[in-house]
């Protein structure tokens, strides 16, 4: 969370910070701000959105070529002016935007004001600064060279980027945990938390690790680790064009990633499905073929949506595949003390690819010598790194703070890796591996024709939208979508919604059950379809109102449900890809109808890298 960006060039440094940190507004959007270096550093800095910046209309916003930017997602301390970034130390020299949290702030604040340090804001941001001045002043240091002793003393998660008065033409970075990317142009050079402010300059990028600082100026990069020994930057081409990050005529990012899934399904397709000679290639999997088939246990890791998508695995891989499979929070994995065995494979699955409690986690599992495999959105990201093997899900840049397209990614790689390790251990027979790959090609433009009916599930979103509660039930496969159903819509309309299997139902929730509670039962044709029929028999037995995903050639459940929304006909272990769009869609227009900002709902954040 928080998005930093920064710029040293020969060209006007705001324009290029202000669009950045407006395309890493995901990241955070609660107050942001911009430091430039005129004459000297000068800083402008809101509460609100990064719109609140197009106001500062001083003249070093015209001549400027060099600067820093951050959007904040508040950790410590309240939005606010006071508490927006860039932070600058009590001599004034030098300033600093700071993505993640110093743990031990409160004792390094101690430490300082007993010096005589005072504090305009309550974050762990400006205790950093004044941490750096003090080692920097005590020490007759170098900007660098206090910076490599007082983050030897951090404890905690940081990108920070420092400019120093005096040196118009360097900038420094350093990260540990947090995401840097280093844009690099000709004669200039760009830093952001991803690479999205960057594509529109240059393609060529440097992925900052952790321990690592740069030492940047309009000419040159310098990396160093923390003991000052130079390290050669491993320069890489994006693989991302600027379109893939704009709205390209959508409303919201959220819609557009939503329409995008034929696209990006196939995307994650391409190159691994070949259906024509029933042909699947994970390079992933089969360099580690044996490591898979001879698993005892799979440990899945991660958070969010992508934790829905690892239930849905654990469905997938029992089945197909025959290994004991467990899904884990990687918030709780990570402090827990979890057995881990050798033998046991863990897989993270995460969008972003830096998710604090997802990376930690891993990190400890690798320690105890577990095979981590990462299924990973971003191309390049901390977890895609730290994997030992991987599969990335190709699902293109995702703007919306809500996750839509990544998770169907998500989903296809976690069946194409069930159906190819099964087929391997033999618990998946030739011909039902078959039929397999011959459904899975069929998926994007399944996809395509729910979104054909966006106008009938707009429709009963704006039926329901005054709903206080909402109650999302499935059963098998379907019963992750039912948790992926409610989240989104809290995330999207804040309304309140929780998800279940459809049979838990008896024991709690019915108790909701009224002529005031919309109940949306995910009841595509499967082994469990019959019991469904029942559960949605019993909540019309007590008034409530019933919104069914079903089958196409549905009537029993069409007969009985308010309103229903279709998805085409699919074997129940690839439901789960078509019956969340019409979840998706519901969500979106919702929170449309109910005049929200979708694309990036109140206190959340895609990305999130503080714990
Ligand atoms: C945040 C996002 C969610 C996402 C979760 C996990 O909460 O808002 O959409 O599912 O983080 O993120 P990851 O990038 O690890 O998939």
């Amino acid at each position: 969370m928080c998005g930093i960006v920064a710029y040293i060039g020969a060209q006007k440094a705001y324009p290029i910070i202000l669009k950045g940190l407006k395309r890493l507004e995901y990241r955070g959007y609660d107050s942001s701000g911009i430091a430039l270096y005129g004459e000297q550093i000068e800083t402008y800095k809101r509460k609100g959105r990064v719109a609140e910046l197009e106001v500062w209309d001083e003249k070093i916003t015209e001549t400027a070529t060099v600067g820093i930017g951050h959007t904040r997602w508040a950790t410590h301390g309240e939005p606010s002016d006071a508490n927006a970034h860039p932070h600058t130390s009590n001599n004034g020299q030098l300033t600093l935007v700071h993505n993640g949290i110093i743990e031990n702030y409160a004792s390094l604040k101690q430490e300082l004001v007993q010096k005589g340090y005072t504090f305009k804001s309550e974050t762990d941001t400006e205790v950093l600064v004044n941490f750096i001045e003090e080692i920097q002043k005590n020490n007759d240091y170098s900007l660098e060279e206090a910076m490599r002793v007082a983050l030897k003393r951090v404890v905690g998660a940081y990108v920070i980027i420092v400019m120093e008065n005096g040196f118009p033409n360097r900038l420094i970075a350093a990260r540990k945990g947090s995401p840097l990317v280093i844009g690099v142009g000709e004669g200039e050079h760009f830093l952001a938390s991803d690479a999205s402010p960057i594509i529109e300059y240059t393609k060529k990028v440097i992925y900052v690790n952790d321990y690592e600082l740069a030492i940047i100026s309009k000419d040159e990069i310098i990396l160093k680790n923390l003991g000052n020994e130079p390290i050669t930057p491993y320069i890489q081409q994006l693989d991302m064009e600027l379109a893939q990050i704009e709205k390209g005529g959508f409303d919201h990012f959220m819609l557009k990633e939503i329409f995008d899934q034929p696209a990006s399904l196939t995307d994650c397709l391409r190159g691994r499905l070949d259906s024509e000679n029933q042909i699947l290639t994970l390079a992933g999997i089969d360099q580690h073929l044996s490591i898979f088939t001879e698993a005892k246990r799979i440990v899945i890791v991660a958070c969010g949506t992508s934790w829905h998508a690892g239930l849905v695995a654990e469905y997938m891989i029992e089945a197909l595949c025959r290994i004991p499979v467990e899904v884990e929070y990687a918030s709780e994995f990570r402090y827990r003390n979890p057995v881990i065995n050798s033998g046991d494979v863990i897989i993270a699955i995460s969008q972003s690819g830096e998710t604090a409690d997802t990376l930690v986690a891993l990190e400890r599992a690798k320690e105890q010598g577990a095979f981590i495999f990462g299924v990973v959105n971003a191309v390049g990201s901390s977890i895609a790194r730290l994997s030992h093997a991987g599969a990335y899900t190709h699902a293109g840049p995702e703007i919306g703070v809500a996750s839509t397209k990544a998770f169907t990614a998500q989903l296809t790689v976690l069946a194409m890796m069930a159906i190819k390790i099964g087929l391997e251990k033999k618990t998946l027979s030739v011909s039902e591996y078959k039929r397999y790959l011959a459904e899975l090609a069929l998926i994007p433009d399944k996809v395509k024709t729910i979104l054909g009916t966006h106008q009938a599930i707009k429709k009963v979103a704006i039926h329901y939208a005054a709903a206080r509660d909402f109650l999302f039930l499935g059963r098998g496969y379907n019963f992750p979508v039912a948790l992926e159903g409610a989240l989104k819509l809290k995330e999207i309309s804040y309304i309140h919604a929780e998800g279940y299997p459809a049979a838990e139902m008896k024991h709690g929730p019915i108790a909701l059950v009224d002529e005031h509670l919309p109940v949306l039962f995910i009841a595509t044709k499967d082994a469990y379809y019959e019991k469904i029929v029942s559960n949605i028999q019993e909540i019309k037995a007590r008034k409530g109102k019933v919104i069914a995903v079903v089958s196409a050639d549905d009537t029993l459940i069409r007969s009985m449900a308010d309103h229903v929304m279709e998805v085409p006909e699919v074997d129940e272990l690839l439901a789960p890809l078509l019956s969340v769009i019409p979840t998706q869609l519901l969500s979106y227009y919702i929170g449309v109808e109910l005049g929200l900002d979708v694309d990036k709902p109140r206190n959340l954040a895609k990305s999130v890298t503080v714990e």
